[in-house]
C-alpha cells in the first residue's frame, strides 16, 4: 500500500445471500468496520438484495456496489440491469468483468469495455477484473494476458483519474484456496502501475489496485503492505462479517 491512495476492501457476495441475510450481513459489517476510517469498504451483494442492503447501509461509511451491468440505457434486454437502475437504488460501485463472467457468460474484452464505458458515463465506479488462468501462468504469459485485458479498456477510464479501480484476480487462486505469493502478486500490480503511469502520472497515482483470489486475514497483511497493492476484492472471506471486517482492519492498520 502507499500512502496517496486510500485503501480500498470490497466484498464480492457472488450469487450468495438473498434480501434477508444479506441485510443482516451488511448490517453486520457496518458496525465492525465502523471505525476503520482510514479504509473504503465496499459490499456487493446479488442484485435481488441491492435495493433491502442499500436500506441497511444508510447513515453507514459501507458503499454498495453491483456485481455486473447491462451497458445499455433500457430496451429488450431480458434478465438484464441497466446503469441508471443501479444509480436509483443506490449503487455507486459495479464489478466488471469477473473472470466467471468472462469465463461462463462469455465476456469478452471488447464486451467488458463496452460496459466499463457505460459505468464511467453513468457516473458508476468501476471495478475491472483482469487476471490469467492457471495454463496462461504456467506457458508464462500472465502479463501479456492481464496486459491485452488493461488494454481494452485503460483509455475509457483515463478521463477521470482514480474513478474507477482495478482487480488483479488470479483464476487459479479465486475460490481455491491458492493465494498468489506476494511477490507473485506485486509483479503484475507494479505491470499495471507502469501501464497506468505511461497514460500519465495521476492516474498511476490515484488509481487503486486490489488484488483478489482468497484473500483472507490470514494473509492479507502480507499482500496489502505489497507497495502496488491498494485493497482487496473478496469473495469467500466476505460472507462473514468477522472475516471480512479482519481484513479491512489489517489494510486500516497499514494505513495507520
Ligand atoms: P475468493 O473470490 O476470495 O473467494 O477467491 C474472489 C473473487 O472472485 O472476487
Amino acid at each position: 500500500m502507499n500512502q496517496a491512495r486510500r485503501p480500498l476492501i470490497a466484498g464480492n457476495w457472488k450469487m450468495n445471500h438473498g434480501a434477508a441475510s444479506g441485510v443482516q450481513l451488511a448490517s453486520d459489517v457496518a458496525r465492525t468496520t465502523a471505525a476503520f476510517g482510514s479504509v473504503d469498504v465496499v459490499v456487493a451483494p446479488p442484485f435481488s438484495a441491492l435495493w433491502k442492503v442499500a436500506d441497511a447501509l444508510q447513515g453507514s461509511r459501507v458503499e454498495l456496489s453491483a456485481q455486473n451491468m447491462h451497458p445499455k440505457a433500457s430496451g429488450a434486454f431480458t434478465g438484464e440491469v441497466a446503469p441508471g437502475m443501479l444509480l436509483e437504488i443506490g449503487c455507486k460501485w459495479v464489478i466488471l468483468g469477473h473472470s466467471e463472467r468472462r469465463a461462463m457468460f462469455g465476456e469478452s474484452d471488447a464486451v467488458v469495455a463496452e460496459k466499463v464505458k457505460a459505468a464511467m458515463d453513468a457516473g458508476i465506479r468501476p471495478i475491472v477484473c483482469v487476471g490469467e488462468t492457471l495454463d496462461e501462468r504456467e506457458r508464462g504469459d500472465t502479463l501479456n494476458v492481464v496486459k491485452r485485458q488493461l488494454n481494452a479498456f485503460l483509455s475509457i477510464i483515463a478521463d477521470k483519474p482514480g474513478f474507477a479501480a482495478i482487480a488483479y484476480e488470479p483464476v487459479w487462486a479465486i475460490g481455491t484456496g491458492k493465494v498468489a505469493t506476494t511477490a507473485e502478486a506485486q509483479e503484475v500490480h507494479a505491470m499495471i502501475r507502469a501501464s497506468l503511469a505511461a497514460i500519465g502520472p495521476a492516474m498511476a497515482e490515484k488509481t487503486r489496485i486490489l488484488y483478489g483470489g482468497s484473500l483472507s486475514p490470514k494473509n492479507a497483511d502480507g499482500l496489502l503492505r505489497e507497495p502496488d497493492i491498494d485493497g482487496g476484492l473478496i469473495g469467500g472471506a466476505s460472507l462473514k462479517a468477522e472475516d471480512f471486517s479482519k481484513v479491512a482492519e489489517t489494510a486500516q492498520k497499514i494505513a495507520g
